[in-house]
């Protein structure tokens, strides 16, 4: 009689649990565009998706590929959403990602095709946003300094201790900074003129918007940063002009991954879908988050740094985006700089 009583209730118990548990589903997400966007994407995420429950972090996109690294074996996160693109790229490369097509892959502007192409689908385009910096005007006309149109006027000694720049261990801009620089100048020239800017810079931070939040305050004059970055601080109203550099730039392909072995793998195909819709991106501009969006029909903010407009590089996403190269790079940059930075 005891058992006839319980059964049908541990019956209930057992198979209500896990439908409960995906019903109110997990997503854990790694965010590594600026932490307002972060913030502002995930609870319009969670209105519409009210039963998967985002546990957003943001890092920068170097340590977001560290963390990655480090969960291989036993995956917390369930998907890297922004951040440049060159880490997605390595991550993919040493297969810490997984393929996914898309049924949104063909609404998507070529250049963020071709990423998901290179990289065996395992990444895809969001958004892209040119390099460049911005600098304190009030600032350079107390000290009396030339505006820097160009990388080599970063150089002129009247700089000294008047510029910031990222740690490119840590942040995707200063990555994307250095391989910039490679292209531009070949390597061994780029660490030279590294070294010299070095004597310049007062302080190589974690995230890459950094400098540029330091020059709108007034605690630097040039900010080395992704030239959106720059412009979200002019349109705060902050005495901040950007600069696109007068020799030629690289860019970013911002992107996003879903980790191999995501434990919420349908959730985070449900983010990845919705965060590839024109809808969703033409939201981003609403916290002042100005790259260029990788939907075709996604609405484009007035204060994005158009392309057209720009001297673009014709940046190698699969060169710099390996891992041997990234490793070389870094290491190189900890020994040839880092270990001497002021
Ligand atoms: O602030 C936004 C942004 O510049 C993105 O466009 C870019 O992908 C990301 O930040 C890089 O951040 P970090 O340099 O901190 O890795």
């Amino acid at each position: 009689m005891r058992y006839t009583l319980l059964l049908p209730a541990i019956t209930l118990c057992c198979s209500t649990l896990p439908l409960t548990a995906r019903a109110a589903g997990d997503l854990n997400m790694i965010c590594s565009a600026d932490v307002v966007v972060c913030e502002h994407m995930t609870r319009l995420f969670s209105q519409s998706h009210t039963d998967i429950k985002v546990n957003m972090v943001r890092l920068s996109a170097g340590e977001a590929y560290a963390r990655i690294r480090s969960e291989a074996r036993n995956p917390r996160t369930d998907i890297w959403w922004a951040g440049t693109g060159d880490p997605h790229m390595q991550a993919a490369d040493e297969k810490l990602t997984q393929p996914y097509h898309s049924p949104l892959l063909s609404q998507q502007h070529d250049w963020a095709q071709k990423q998901a192409e290179i990289s065996d689908f395992r990444t895809v385009g969001i958004y892209a946003g040119a390099l460049g910096w911005g600098y304190n005007t009030k600032l350079l006309a107390e000290k009396k300094l030339k505006a820097p149109a160009c990388w080599s006027d970063l150089l002129d000694p009247g700089f000294k201790g008047e510029i910031q720049i990222a740690n490119p261990n840590s942040s995707g801009t200063a990555y994307n900074t250095l391989a910039t620089l490679v292209q531009i100048m070949g390597e061994d020239h780029a660490f030279d003129y590294l070294k010299k800017l070095n004597a310049n810079i007062s302080q190589y931070t974690k995230s890459g918007s950094a400098p540029v939040k330091a020059a709108a305050r007034g605690e630097t004059t040039v900010g080395i940063v992704f030239m959106h970055d720059a412009v979200a601080m002019e349109v705060d109203g902050f005495p901040v002009k950007t600069v696109a550099p007068c020799e030629g730039t690289g860019y970013e392909i911002g992107s996003m991954s879903i980790v191999k072995g995501a434990r919420n793998l349908a959730n985070a195909k449900v983010w990845y879908d919705w965060a590839l819709s024109a809808d969703a991106q033409s939201h981003m501009k609403e916290a002042k988050s100005f790259q260029l969006p990788s939907n075709t029909k996604a609405e484009i903010s007035q204060y994005a740094p158009r392309f057209e407009n720009i001297k673009l590089i014709d940046y190698d996403f699969k060169t710099y985006g390996d891992s041997a190269k990234r490793k070389a790079l870094l290491s190189r940059w900890d020994k040839e700089i880092g270990a001497s930075a002021q």
